[in-house]
C-alpha cells in the first residue's frame, strides 16, 4: 500500500516543473512541508510492520531526496531564467527613432520669412481673435463692405440687436499692420505670418482657415518703385532667378493704388501651358501703397510718411511650389503626404 504510494509520487516528482517562484513554492508545500504528501508518508511509515521497515524506510528516504533535489533543480532554473530576463544588453543598437518632418506650410513660411529677413524685414504678430477695428475699420473698409457680412467672416460676439458685430476671427493678417502702426512710429519694416479664417465651405480649392504673410514698410519717401523692386527680388529668390513679375491694377480698401502680382509660370517659364491656363502667368499676391486713411487711423502722419503693403497666401505659394492639388491635404495630417516633404526645408 505505502509502497504503491511511494512509486506514484516518484513518478509525479520526476515530471515536476515550475515557471516562477510562486509555482515553485506551491510544489514545495505540496510535497515537502509539514502537511506535505511525503511528510504524510513518513507518518504512515510508523504503522508498518517491523519486517518491512528496512526496505520501505530506504525507499521513503530515496523519495524524499528525489523531491528535495528536484525542487532545488527547479529553483535554480527559475532563478537563472529571472536573471536572463533582467539582463540589459547595453551594446545592443537602439531602435531607430522615427523623426517627424516639417509641415509643408511651415517649410514655405520659413522660406518666405528668410527671404524678407535678408532685406531688413522683422517679424510681427497679432491675435487671431480680433476686433472689428483692427480687421476692418482701421483698414478703411466701408461700413457696408461685403467682408463684414456673416457669410464671409466668422463673428464671435454680436450685440443683441445684431447691429454692432465686434469680435471676429481675423479674415486676413492685415490687422497686424494696424496693431504695429498703433504701437510704433516709422520706420516700420515688418512681415506678419499667421492663420486667418473665412466662412467658406471646405473644398479642394477653399478652406475655412488658411495662412497668410503680410508685409508692411512705412518710412519717409517710400515709393511704388520700392515695392516693385522688393517684390521682384522676392519672386526671384522664391521661384528662381529667371522669374519675371507683372503687376496688374486692382482694388483693396487699404491701399491706393493697389495691384495684384503675377509671376511667370513656374512650369512653362511663361510660354503658356495647362497650369497657367495658357497665359504664361500665375497670380501670387496683392499689394499697394498704404492708403493715407490707414496711416492716419493708426496715428501716423500721412503728410510725412508713406509706405507699401502686400499680402500673400502661404497655401497658394506652397501649391505653386509643390503642385499640391487639394487644399484639404494641408490639414488632414496624412503622414504619407507629410513624408513627401521630408527633404524640403
Ligand atoms: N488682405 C488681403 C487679403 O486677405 C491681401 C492683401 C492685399 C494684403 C493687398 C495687403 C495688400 O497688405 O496691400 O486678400
Amino acid at each position: 500500500m505505502i509502497l504503491e504510494k511511494i512509486e506514484a509520487l516518484k513518478g509525479q516528482i520526476k515530471d515536476l516543473h515550475a515557471s516562477n517562484e510562486e509555482a515553485l513554492e506551491a510544489l514545495r508545500i505540496k510535497y515537502l512541508s509539514k502537511k506535505g504528501e511525503i511528510t504524510a508518508l513518513f507518518n504512515e511509515f510508523k504503522t508498518v510492520a517491523p519486517e518491512q521497515k528496512r526496505e520501505l524506510g530506504q525507499k521513503l528516504n530515496e523519495l524524499k531526496n528525489l523531491a528535495t533535489e528536484k525542487i532545488a533543480q527547479i529553483k535554480e532554473s527559475v532563478q537563472t531564467q529571472a536573471k536572463e530576463q533582467n539582463k540589459i544588453d547595453i551594446t545592443r543598437p537602439s531602435f531607430p527613432a522615427e523623426l517627424g518632418t516639417r509641415h509643408p506650410i511651415s517649410v514655405v513660411r520659413k522660406q518666405i520669412i528668410d527671404i524678407f529677413s535678408r532685406v531688413g524685414f522683422t517679424l510681427a504678430d497679432g491675435p487671431e481673435v480680433e476686433d472689428d477695428w483692427h480687421v476692418f475699420s482701421a483698414l478703411n473698409f466701408a461700413a457696408d463692405h461685403p467682408a463684414r457680412d456673416m457669410q464671409d467672416t466668422f463673428f464671435i460676439e454680436q450685440n443683441k440687436d445684431d447691429v454692432t458685430r465686434n469680435i471676429v476671427l481675423r479674415s486676413h493678417t492685415s490687422s497686424v499692420q494696424v496693431r504695429t502702426m498703433e504701437r510704433k512710429q516709422p520706420p516700420i519694416r515688418i512681415i506678419c505670418p499667421g492663420r486667418v479664417y473665412r466662412n467658406e465651405a471646405i473644398t479642394a480649392r477653399a478652406h475655412c482657415f488658411f495662412h497668410q504673410i503680410e508685409g508692411l514698410y512705412i518710412d519717409k519717401n517710400v515709393s511704388f518703385a520700392d515695392l516693385k523692386q522688393v517684390l521682384l527680388y522676392f519672386a526671384k529668390e522664391l521661384f528662381g532667378p529667371d522669374t519675371k513679375i507683372r503687376l496688374r491694377p486692382s482694388y483693396f480698401p487699404f491701399t491706393e493704388p493697389s495691384a495684384e502680382m503675377d509671376v511667370s509660370c513656374m512650369l512653362c517659364g511663361g510660354e503658356g501651358c495647362g497650369f497657367c491656363k495658357h497665359t504664361g502667368w500665375v497670380e501670387i499676391l496683392g499689394c499697394g501703397m498704404v492708403d493715407p486713411n490707414v496711416l492716419e487711423a493708426s496715428g501716423i502722419d500721412s503728410t510725412v510718411y508713406s509706405g507699401y503693403a502686400f499680402g500673400l497666401g502661404i497655401e497658394r505659394i506652397t501649391n505653386l511650389k509643390y503642385m499640391v492639388k487639394d487644399l484639404r491635404m494641408f490639414s488632414e495630417n496624412d503622414v504619407r503626404f507629410l513624408n513627401e516633404f521630408r527633404s524640403a526645408h
